[in-house]
């Protein structure tokens, strides 16, 4: 059996938007998705994905349910294989119950130590609205800071009488044991040196009590902000990691957050729990914060699964700004677009949002957001604008964080904006992080060669392998063009099930598609003229009616069996009936079109890389974002991912 922990941790990874779009090609339709049913044939879309309920709904069958449902539905796997695929694609380590002792205590532990984290959270909530000291101290305190009773609501804010084991009373009275209060964090064990036993005492006192929620709305750990000034003490005491928090992987208001996040498809990253609190109140419900530790890979892969933008929202103070470079340069790692909002000095988003208020804040937030190029270049413009060297330095920063992005159409864009804004040519900019990535290849290399691995790519590997792919986009095209004159004339005169002849589905659709090979042409042209005077050519009529230069052409396609397919299965591209006359036009067309593209966008890449201009550099990039998107459609449709070029993905 696959335990329960394993299931809730992908119901907690799963983007029901992603899943269905590794079988669907669906469309954004004001914040749900639509697509033509992938259930039913059918002519206007019917299908559709609502991401904020984690749910499709299919008009047209009547079919629906979650993630887990439309693969099911899908693929036709049960329950068990459905939620097998889904840890992979998610990376989720399946955990099998084996009905061991062990395993079980270990799971009910898990499952007591949420018990006990929910029974706590109750606990300091109630403190802070029925009790004298609570609403005294915590609840005037959350007064002063302008909560009202739906935030604190929301966030489930509490507080932790003063003294020290008020809270472990109340919890060993209600039957929780010693041993899991120190487990979840909630006690403090100390040794007595005086004699064997020991002492322990609650964590939380005197403080007010933020609950960390995880996704799917369980408390996990608390955070308690001290209310006096006392240098002394620490201004927040936070919960341990324990057996169900694991901070690195922990974003505080994630689960508050989570459906804004999509809907607005960004994601603001502040600071601190007061920070997401206050933006909450100002209507920014968007937000998430990394609570104090610095901003780590984890909790980038969680934002990952929501929005590939962020927005970050620092302080202007020096700290504030090292914490938003630092940040910046991991998000860009990870993939993601980040743009950068910063406050006057001595204003956090919390403080400036209730300086301002709602309509004013926001306000600031739309006009003062920039992206990182424009950032970095105001930060440091002051100190570099007369000194070279001052300003060599910094356009070798920009350089630096443009290398850490992953997509090269993303790089080039940000190269230009580089370029525009420090006032250097492009081309000087674009040599400064080919040098970057160079070195990076090189250390990746020796870091592998140290590692001792076999088998991995050499410098030469790869030159090899980038000429290889090139001379394989002609070739592809080539190939996809004859087996497409292959199935018209095995499969020409079939109809298909919408009425209409292959023939005439295959002049359709490539009716403005260029064939590399003349004789391919020429086939095209004579079936045309046949087709115009009333003849359907077929594989037995064919060898009569075309010209005589023709014929051995013809009869090499008929006579190969499988010669064609071969190529694909090279690049683990099957059809599964490969001359079914439903089926192999419309794949052979696909891929097709496929090839085409992918050899546009690399003609295009080095297009962009000879232009001269600003205004060329915008439109061939704008171009190739339309290819790369139809590309992606057609690589969808096609239903597996489409190759990528060893170039595409390092020059
Ligand atoms: P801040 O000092 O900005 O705290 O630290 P804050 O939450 O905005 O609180 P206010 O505005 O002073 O009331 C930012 C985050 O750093 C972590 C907390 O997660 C906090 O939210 N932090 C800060 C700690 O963990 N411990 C500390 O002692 C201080
Ligand atoms: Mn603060």
């Amino acid at each position: 059996m696959i335990s329960r922990d394993t299931i809730e941790e992908i119901r907690n990874r799963i983007d029901i938007v992603d899943v269905i779009s590794d079988f669907v090609s669906i469309k954004k339709s004001g914040q749900n998705y639509k697509a033509l049913s992938p259930f039913a044939n059918e002519k206007t879309p019917s299908f559709f994905v609502v991401p904020s309920k984690g749910i499709f709904k299919d008009f047209s069958s009547g079919k629906g349910g979650d993630a887990f449902t439309f693969v099911m539905e899908h693929e036709k796997l049960s329950y068990a294989e459905a939620i097998r695929y889904l840890a992979k694609k998610y990376g989720v380590e399946i955990k099998e119950d084996r009905v061991s002792d062990e395993n079980r205590a270990e799971q009910s532990e898990r499952e007591g130590l949420y018990i006990l984290m929910n029974f706590a959270k109750d606990y300091y909530k109630d403190l802070l609205k029925n009790t004298e000291e609570g609403r005294g101290i915590g609840l005037s305190y959350f007064r002063e800071r302008g909560f009202n009773d739906g935030t604190l609501e929301k966030f489930e804010l509490g507080y932790a009488l003063e003294g020290w084991e008020n809270f472990s009373k109340e919890a060993i009275a209600k039957g929780y044991n010693k041993d899991l209060l120190e487990k979840a964090g909630l006690v403090v064990k100390k040794e007595d040196s005086s004699s064997d036993s020991y002492r322990s005492y609650d964590r939380f006192r005197g403080r007010v009590i933020f609950p960390v929620h995880n996704m799917s709305g369980k408390v996990i750990a608390f955070g308690a902000r001290m209310l006096g000034k006392d240098k002394n003490q620490p201004k927040y005491i936070n919960s341990p990691e324990t057996d169900i928090y694991h901070k690195s992987d922990v974003l505080y208001g994630l689960y508050q957050a989570k459906n804004a996040i999509r809907q607005h498809d960004t994601c603001y990253l502040v600071e601190g729990y007061t920070d997401v609190i206050s933006l909450h109140q100002a209507d920014v419900e968007n937000v998430v914060s990394s609570s104090g530790t610095a901003l780590t890979e984890g909790q980038i892969k969680l934002i990952r699964r929501f929005t590939e933008n962020v927005t970050v929202l620092f302080d202007g103070d020096a700290a504030g700004i090292k914490a938003a470079l630092r940040g910046i340069d991991l998000i860009l790692k990870g993939g993601l677009n980040v743009r950068v909002v910063l406050f006057p000095d001595n204003e956090d988003p919390d403080s400036y949002s209730r300086k301002v208020g709602t309509t004013e804040f926001q306000k600031y937030l739309a006009e003062n957001t920039k992206d990182f190029i424009s950032f970095k270049a105001d930060l440091f413009a002051k100190e570099s604008k007369k000194d070279p060297i001052k300003k060599a330095e910094l356009i070798q920063e920009m350089v630096h964080s443009i290398s850490l992005v992953p997509n090269q159409l993303k790089r080039s864009i940000y190269l230009q904006e580089c370029s525009r804004i420090m006032e250097v040519p492009l081309s000087i900019i674009n040599s400064e992080l080919n040098k970057i990535l160079i070195k990076d290849r090189i250390k990746f290399r020796e870091e592998e060669t140290n590692k001792g691995a076999n088998n991995k790519l050499t410098f030469s590997d790869i030159h090899e392998l980038s000429k290889s792919f090139l001379y394989d986009h002609a070739k592809i095209v080539q190939t996809s063009e004859q087996e497409l004159i292959k199935v018209m004339i095995v499969n020409g005169g079939d109809k298909r099930s919408t009425g209409d002849y292959v023939y005439e589905y295959i002049f359709n659709e490539t009716d403005d598609v260029e064939w590399i090979n003349p004789i391919h042409n020429e086939m095209l042209d004579v079936y045309r003229g046949k087709i115009a005077e009333g003849v359907i050519p077929t594989q037995e009529n064919l060898v009569q009616i075309v010209p005589s230069n023709l014929v051995s052409f013809i009869t090499g396609l008929i006579v190969s069996k499988y010669p064609i397919s071969e190529g694909w299965k090279k690049h683990n591209i099957y059809i599964s009936n490969e001359y079914d006359s439903e089926i192999a036009p419309q794949l052979i067309i696909n891929r097709l079109k496929l090839a085409i593209v992918q050899k546009m966008l690399f003609d295009g890449k080095s297009k962009i890389k000879d232009a001269q201009t600003q205004t060329e550099v915008d439109n061939l990039i704008e171009t190739q974002m339309h290819i790369e998107k139809f590309k992606n459609e057609l690589g969808t449709s096609l239903g597996r991912i489409v190759l990528e070029s060893p170039i595409g993905n390092n020059s």
